[in-house]
């Protein structure tokens, strides 16, 4: 069976400028997860202040704006079971000093505004962020080679 229930995930600038691109990705496609539309970009401010639109009125939304918008990203749709809470789990908590060791934060970050990566929190936000992203035409589909020994 195929597993196509996708998240929205964004290797954030920081992540990008310390080159964690490569060690960041492998931990998905190893874990057994489909990367099924990848892309690097400048966040423009319109799509900055979209994605982030529900924590417009926090104190720190300008920081989380320009520090997003502050070098280039790396976004992703990335498919499999369960996915959305999987990714989640895969990052660790949002401030890295919660962050458990073996999550993505836990072992590569520090600081709250520097946490190295985002990933959508329900189903619902992924749907959105995806499509603030990506157009269909840029998500592929196709089968992994080992899907048959994960499902
Ligand atoms: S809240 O208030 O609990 O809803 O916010 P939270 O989920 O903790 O954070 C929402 C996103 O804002 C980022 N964030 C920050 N960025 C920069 N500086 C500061 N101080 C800061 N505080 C929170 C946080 O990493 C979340 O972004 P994503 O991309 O989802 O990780």
């Amino acid at each position: 069976m195929v597993f196509t229930d996708r998240t929205f995930v964004m290797i954030k600038p920081d992540g990008v400028q310390r080159g964690l691109v490569g060690d960041i990705v492998a931990r998905f496609e190893h874990r057994g997860l489909k990367i099924a539309a990848m892309k690097m970009l400048l966040v423009s401010e319109d799509l900055a202040k979209k994605h982030y639109e529900e924590h417009a009125a926090k104190p720190f939304f300008p920081n989380l704006v320009s520090f997003i918008r502050s070098g280039p990203v790396v976004a992703m749709v990335v498919e499999g079971k369960d996915v959305v809470p999987m990714v989640r789990s895969m990052v660790g908590a949002t401030n890295p000093k919660n962050s458990n060791p073996g999550t993505i934060r836990g072992d590569f970050a520090v600081d709250m505004g520097r946490n190295v990566i985002h990933a959508s929190d329900s189903p619902e936000s992924a749907k959105r962020e995806i499509s603030l992203y990506f157009n269909t035409s840029e998500i592929a589909t196709y089968k992994r080679i080992d899907e048959q020994w994960l499902y």
